[in-house]
C-alpha cells in the first residue's frame, strides 16, 4: 500500500480573473513595476550610502524580477529530510547561475534572486519552494522538479500545476519613499 499523502490540490486565491483562470500563466502575476514606483525606488537607491550602492549593484537588487525561497537546512527538518533539502538548494543556486538568471544580462535586464528559508512553515511533503511576486508555492521541490519549475515558470512564465498547491500573489499599495 502506498503511504505517501496525496498531492494538495492547486488553490488559486486571487480575484484577479486572470489568475484564477485554469491556464494562467505565471507573467499576468508579475507586473508589479509602475513608473511612479521605479522612480520611488531610482530615488531610494541615490540616497543610500555608497557601500549599499555596490551592494544593490553587485547583487542586482534594483533589477530582481522574481524572488525564490526554499525551505533548506532546517534547524528541525520536518516537510523532507535535510540533506535532501540541502541539495535542493543547491541545484536551484547553480542552475541559476548556469543559466545566468542569478544576475542582470546585456541581453536581459532582470534576474531571479534565491534565499533559502530554514522553514517555510508548510512543514509537510518538502522541500517547500515560493516563487515571488507572483505567490506560486510548489512543493516537491527535489531537483528534477527546481528543474521543471526554472524552465516553465521561471523561464516560460508557466506555473507547474502538477506541484503547485496555491497561487496568492501578494497585494501591492502603491508604496512611496518618505524622506
Ligand atoms: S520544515 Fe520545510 S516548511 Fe517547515
Amino acid at each position: 500500500m502506498d503511504d505517501e499523502p496525496n498531492p494538495p490540490a492547486l488553490i488559486f486565491m486571487s480575484s484577479q480573473p486572470d489568475i484564477a483562470n485554469e491556464t494562467v500563466s505565471a507573467n499576468t502575476v508579475n507586473d508589479h513595476t509602475t513608473s511612479e514606483n521605479t522612480t520611488n525606488n531610482r530615488r531610494v537607491i541615490d540616497q543610500v550610502a555608497p557601500n549599499f550602492q555596490d551592494c544593490i549593484q553587485s547583487l542586482g537588487l534594483a533589477q530582481i524580477q522574481r524572488h525564490v525561497f526554499i525551505c533548506a537546512d532546517q534547524t528541525v527538518p520536518k516537510c523532507c529530510d535535510k540533506a535532501d533539502s540541502l541539495a535542493a538548494w543547491d541545484y536551484l543556486k547553480r542552475r541559476l547561475k548556469e543559466l545566468k538568471l542569478d544576475q542582470p544580462t546585456s541581453d536581459r535586464p532582470t534576474c531571479v534572486f534565491r534565499t533559502k528559508a530554514n522553514c517555510l512553515r508548510v512543514c509537510q511533503q518538502g522541500p517547500i519552494l515560493v516563487v515571488y511576486p507572483d505567490g506560486v508555492w510548489y512543493h516537491s521541490a527535489t531537483p528534477e522538479v527546481i528543474e521543471r519549475i526554472i524552465q516553465a515558470h521561471l523561464l516560460n512564465n508557466q506555473i507547474v500545476k502538477e506541484y503547485a498547491f496555491l497561487v496568492h500573489p501578494l497585494p501591492t499599495h502603491g508604496t512611496t519613499a518618505t524622506d
